[in-house]
C-alpha cells in the first residue's frame, strides 16, 4: 500500500499563493477507495480531479489549448474561443478566457444537464444547444456546428478538442508525471474513460513509456462503438446512452489507441449506481462517468486479486453537476436506474393512485358474493381484502368466487364468510421493491401496504410488471 503522505510533507500547494485560478490546476489528490473494494486485496486508488478548480479532468486542456493558439497567432486579444463540449471542457476554457480576456462560444448537445449549460452561462459564455440523436455527419451534430460559428465569427478560434494534439499532450506533461509520482512507479493499471481519447492517450503514453507492462484500461458506456473497434477496428454504428463525457460514436484525432490495452463496457445504471455509492460510501461526490470507471477499476482488482498490484482509476468531475439526475432519486426512478433496494413501497402505490377509486378497494366480511362481486367489477379488479373493522380476515379472487357462484348460483347472496382465501401478507410503505418482488416470486398474487399499522393500499403482480416495463410512468 501506498505510505499516506501529510500535507507538510512535499507539494504543500494549498499553502502556496497563486497569480490566478489557472496556477491553481493540477496535482489533485490520489485517494485510496475502501468501501467500494470492500472483500478486495487489490490497492485501488482515486485520481480526484474532480477536485480540480473547475470541476473536472478537463481543466488540464483549457489553457494549453489557449497558450497553443496564441502561440500560433491564432487568437489575438479580444479574440472568442468557440468549442464543442459535453460541459467540461467548456469549463477549463472558460476558467483560462476569463483570465485572458477572450469571450466564449460553447455548442452542446441537449441530452446534457441543466446543471452544466447553467454552469458554462454563469462563466458568461454564449450557450448553443444541438440535439443529441443526430449522426456525426449531419449539419445539426454539435461538432460540426461549433466548426460553422468559427469560421463565421472574427477573430475566433474552433479549440476542437477532439483533435487538438494539445489535448493529450497536456495529460502526458501533466497528469502522466502526477499519477506516476504519487503511486511512486508501483502503478500496474490505469483506468479511465473516453470522450476525447486525450486523458487515457497522453496518460497511456507516459505510463507505457515509464513501464510498458503498466495496463491501460479504458471504461466505456454501453452504446459507444470504441470496445468494437479496439477488437476489430472497425468503426460500427453508436447508439445513445445517459453517462456524459465520454463515449464516442466516430473516433476523434486525439485518441491514440494504441496505448490502450482493453476496452470493458458498463451499462448507465451500473454506473450511475456506482457512482452514488462513492458519494455515499467514499464521499467522493462524483458523476457518472465516473461511476463507469470506477466499476471498471473494481472489476479488475477483484480479478487480479492482488495487494501488491496498484489500480489507479480518474475521477472526473463534481457530482454537482448532476442534482438533477444521477444524483436524483426521482430521476433514477423514472429512469428505472435505483437498485431495487432503493425502490420503496410507497413510490409504488404513488404511481398507481386512481382519481376514480379508493387506494385500498375492500370490503366488510358481513358483506355478500354478490356484493363483493359488484365491487370488483365497479372498480375492476380481480382481488380484494375481507376486512372486520381494520383487521383482515381473509381475501377474494374474481376467478375463484365466479367458479364458485356458477356452480351455486344461490351463493351470491350468501355472506362471505363461507368463500374467504387466506389473507394477503402485508408489507411495511417503506419496504424495498426487493422485498416485494421476493413475495411475488413465491407465489403471492397481492400485498398489503400499513402505515403507521394501518393497510393503506394493495400491490399486485400486476402493478410490478408495470414498473418494471414502464418505469416512472403512472399507469
Ligand atoms: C465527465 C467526463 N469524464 C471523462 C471524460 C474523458 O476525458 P477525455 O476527453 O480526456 O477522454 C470527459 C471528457 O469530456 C468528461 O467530461
Amino acid at each position: 500500500m501506498l505510505p499516506i503522505v501529510m500535507p507538510l510533507d512535499i507539494h504543500d500547494r494549498s499553502r502556496r499563493v497563486h497569480a490566478n485560478v489557472l496556477e491553481a490546476l493540477g496535482d489533485t489528490p490520489l485517494i485510496r477507495l475502501t468501501k467500494v473494494t470492500r472483500g478486495i486485496r487489490t490497492p485501488v486508488y482515486g485520481k480526484a480531479d474532480y477536485l480540480s478548480p473547475g470541476g473536472s479532468v478537463k481543466d488540464r486542456i483549457g489553457l494549453p489549448i489557449v497558450e497553443k493558439a496564441e502561440e500560433a497567432g491564432l487568437l489575438k486579444p479580444g479574440g472568442t474561443i468557440v468549442e464543442a463540449t459535453a460541459g467540461n471542457t467548456g469549463t477549463s476554457l472558460a476558467m483560462a478566457a476569463a483570465i485572458k480576456g477572450y469571450r466564449c462560444v460553447f455548442v452542446m448537445p441537449d441530452k446534457m444537464s441543466l446543471e452544466k449549460q447553467r454552469l458554462l452561462k454563469a462563466f458568461g459564455a454564449r450557450l448553443v444547444i444541438t440535439p443529441t440523436a443526430v449522426p456525426p455527419d449531419h449539419p445539426d451534430y454539435y461538432l460540426n456546428t461549433a466548426k460553422r460559428i468559427a469560421d463565421e465569427t472574427p477573430n475566433a478560434i474552433f479549440a476542437n478538442q477532439f483533435y487538438n494534439r494539445a489535448n493529450p499532450d497536456a495529460h502526458y506533461r501533466w497528469t502522466g508525471p502526477e499519477i506516476w509520482e504519487q503511486t511512486r512507479g508501483k502503478i500496474t493499471h490505469f483506468v479511465t474513460g473516453m470522450g476525447t481519447g486525450g486523458t487515457i492517450s497522453g496518460v497511456g503514453r507516459f505510463l507505457k513509456e515509464k513501464n510498458d507492462r503498466v495496463r491501460i484500461v479504458g471504461a466505456d458506456p454501453v452504446g459507444s462503438i470504441l470496445e468494437q473497434y479496439l477488437e476489430t477496428g472497425e468503426v460500427g454504428e453508436g447508439k445513445t446512452y445517459m453517462v456524459e463525457g465520454i463515449g464516442m460514436d466516430k473516433i476523434p484525432g486525439t485518441l491514440d489507441i494504441e496505448y490502450v490495452d482493453e476496452i470493458r463496457q458498463v451499462t448507465d445504471r451500473l454506473s450511475f449506481q456506482m457512482a452514488r455509492r462513492l458519494t455515499r460510501e467514499e464521499g467522493l461526490f462524483v458523476g457518472g462517468s465516473t461511476g463507469t470507471i470506477v466499476t471498471v477499476a473494481v472489476e479488475i482488482a477483484r480479478e487480479i486479486d492482488d495487494a501488491d498490484a496498484c489500480v489507479v482509476a480518474m475521477l472526473c468531475d463534481l457530482g454537482e453537476r448532476y442534482l438533477s439526475k444521477l444524483h436524483s432519486d426521482e430521476w433514477m426512478r423514472e429512469n428505472r436506474m435505483l437498485e431495487e433496494e432503493e425502490v420503496e413501497v410507497r413510490y409504488l402505490l404513488e404511481r398507481k393512485t386512481r382519481d376514480d377509486a379508493p387506494p385500498l378497494i375492500m370490503i366488510e366480511a358481513d358483506a355478500t358474493v354478490r356484493e363483493a362481486l359488484s365491487l370488483m367489477e365497479k372498480y375492476n379488479v380481480s382481488q380484494i381484502p375481507v376486512m372486520e373493522g381494520d383487521q383482515q380476515r381473509g381475501s377474494l379472487s374474481e376467478g375463484a368466487l365466479l367458479n364458485r357462484v356458477l356452480a351455486e348460483p344461490e351463493a351470491l347472496d350468501s355472506p362471505l364468510a363461507g368463500y374467504l382465501e387466506d389473507p394477503f401478507p402485508s408489507v411495511e410503505e417503506d419496504a424495498s421493491m426487493k422485498v416485494v418482488v421476493g413475495h411475488f416470486t413465491s407465489g403471492e398474487s397481492a400485498l398489503l401496504v400499513r402505515r403507521g399499522g394501518r393497510y393503506v393500499g394493495i400491490l399486485t403482480k400486476f402493478d410490478i410488471l408495470h414498473y418494471l416495463t414502464n418505469g416512472g410512468q403512472r399507469r
